[in-house]
């Protein structure tokens, strides 16, 4: 439970607000690159942390991330010409480079210095891992990018979407850190009657992957719905093992990692598979975006596992042509409560969607003030510590440590096996091999 002030701290983000300040200290993506595919194409409407933004490719193919009114007489840019290394106001053809910087001021005589005085709120932006990073705080405390381990793999061994979700950027969060709802939100019903070739077909479209039912993941995780939880804070964020029983002395972990201060990586992958992570943008307090990427160190992904990300599978949802998924809110996610009786814990198709239904039903900023936790909710629990306290320090000055270790973003999250006697720092050196562990270098294979 958190107070009415903690809640509004840590939820509320737009211009003016701590947890707006804080963000804006760090990195984030605003845009697929592909959605600007080529020099001088259209720009792109963009609304992050409240704010009204317009991004462009100039010709060169660098991006402008800017205020979309005109400093003239204030008309939008939107409808504005993207022509020869600038951005052309149609209503008086006043042009702006990606600076922000007035470079053509036509209405005034060629040799007047007025332009030199004319700008447009512009923010710095980068290009990494397929995504548009944008960073909106102070120019002077730019950090470097994170070095996120899927941005750092060749482009042909990730595949990376995003996804509009209906709420708070921080319940999306905490959605990913609470790794205790796969006992119950995506289970499904009835694999011991089914033979393996149907539950496989079936589990191919849930996180825990289709490998699920060979090596038992599937009925550890459905048998066993009181993970013990062991969180470890590091120089990015936070390293969160679930514990499981599994057979004999054995115990089932499914580690996760929350990176500060929006980004968290899914804990299903075992050596060999792909991994998964998501990062979760504000739109406006009750809306945002979440950037969702698929990556696997060691080889390209499949045509097969593309063709499955872009149909909605793991973190990816089945989305429109503005990714807006097609089950959605307005749509109550498609639930089908003949398949909640019979096959599904919910009804509801994807494992993202069944995510989303749950974040978006928690209200569109989830009041904190009414829970109930328990031992289960200490990754939320600890994820909002971190926050809060990552909040308190910018607000009196100090910088988040995180962003002056962007190497401690290059880490993996995922599964394994070991015997219980193993504490979470022991069963991270065996299953990534780091000798600090912390999924900064998975074995290959
Ligand atoms: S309003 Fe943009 S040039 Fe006049
Ligand atoms: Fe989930």
């Amino acid at each position: 439970m958190l107070s009415r002030e903690d809640n509004d701290l840590l939820t509320l983000t737009g211009l003016g607000t701590a947890m707006g300040g804080l963000l804006r200290r760090y990195w984030m993506p605003v845009l697929l690159s592909s959605e600007l595919p080529e020099p001088d194409c259209p720009p792109k409407k963009v609304k992050v942390l409240g704010e009204d933004l317009l991004a462009f490719r100039d010709t060169t193919g660098k991006v402008g991330l800017v205020e979309p009114v005109c400093p003239h007489r204030g008309a939008n840019l939107y409808y504005g010409r993207n022509e020869n290394c600038g951005l052309r106001c149609v209503f008086h053809g006043w042009k702006f480079d990606t600076t922000g910087q007035c470079v053509d001021l036509p209405t005034a005589p060629p040799d007047s210095p007025y332009k030199e005085r004319i700008r447009i709120k512009a923010y710095r932006t980068q290009e990494w891992g397929d995504y548009i990073w944008a960073y909106m705080g102070d120019e002077a405390e730019a950090p470097p990018l994170p070095m996120m381990a899927f941005a750092l793999v060749p482009p042909t061994h990730r595949y990376v979407s995003k996804k509009w979700q209906d709420c708070n950027w921080l319940q999306c969060v905490e959605g990913a850190v609470d790794t205790a709802h796969f006992s119950f939100l995506h289970m499904i019903l009835g694999t011991e009657e089914m033979d393996e070739k149907a539950a496989v077909e079936r589990l191919k479209h849930a996180a825990l992957g289709a490998q699920a039912v060979r090596n038992d993941r599937f009925r550890w995780v459905r048998d066993d719905p009181m993970p013990k939880f062991s969180v470890e804070e590091f120089a990015s964020g936070l390293v969160l093992g679930a514990a499981r029983a599994a057979d004999g002395e054995d115990l089932y972990w499914r580690i996760t990692h929350f990176l500060s201060p929006n980004h968290a990586l899914a804990p299903s992958a075992f050596p060999g598979e792909n991994y998964h992570g998501q990062t979760f943008v504000p739109v406006s307090d009750t809306s945002c975006w979440i950037y969702t990427y698929t990556w696997n160190p060691d080889r390209p992904l499949t045509a097969e596992e593309i063709a499955m990300a872009k149909g909605g599978h793991t973190v990816h949802a089945a989305v429109d042509e503005h990714y807006v998924p097609l089950r959605n809110i307005r749509n109550d996610y498609l639930i089908d409560r003949e398949d909640q009786k019979h096959n599904s814990f919910t009804g509801i198709q994807g494992v993202s969607e069944q995510d989303a239904a749950i974040q978006d039903s928690q209200g569109p900023i989830a009041d904190r003030t009414r829970e109930h936790l328990g031992a289960t909710d200490i990754g939320v629990v600890r994820t909002r510590r971190v926050l809060l306290q990552q909040v308190r320090d910018s607000m009196s000055g100090v910088a988040p440590k995180a962003l002056s270790h962007p190497e401690a973003y290059a880490v993996h999250s995922g599964g394994w096996v070991a015997h219980r006697s193993k504490p979470l720092d022991e069963v991270m050196v065996e299953r990534f091999g780091d000798a600090e562990g912390r999924g900064t270098r998975p074995p290959t294979g």
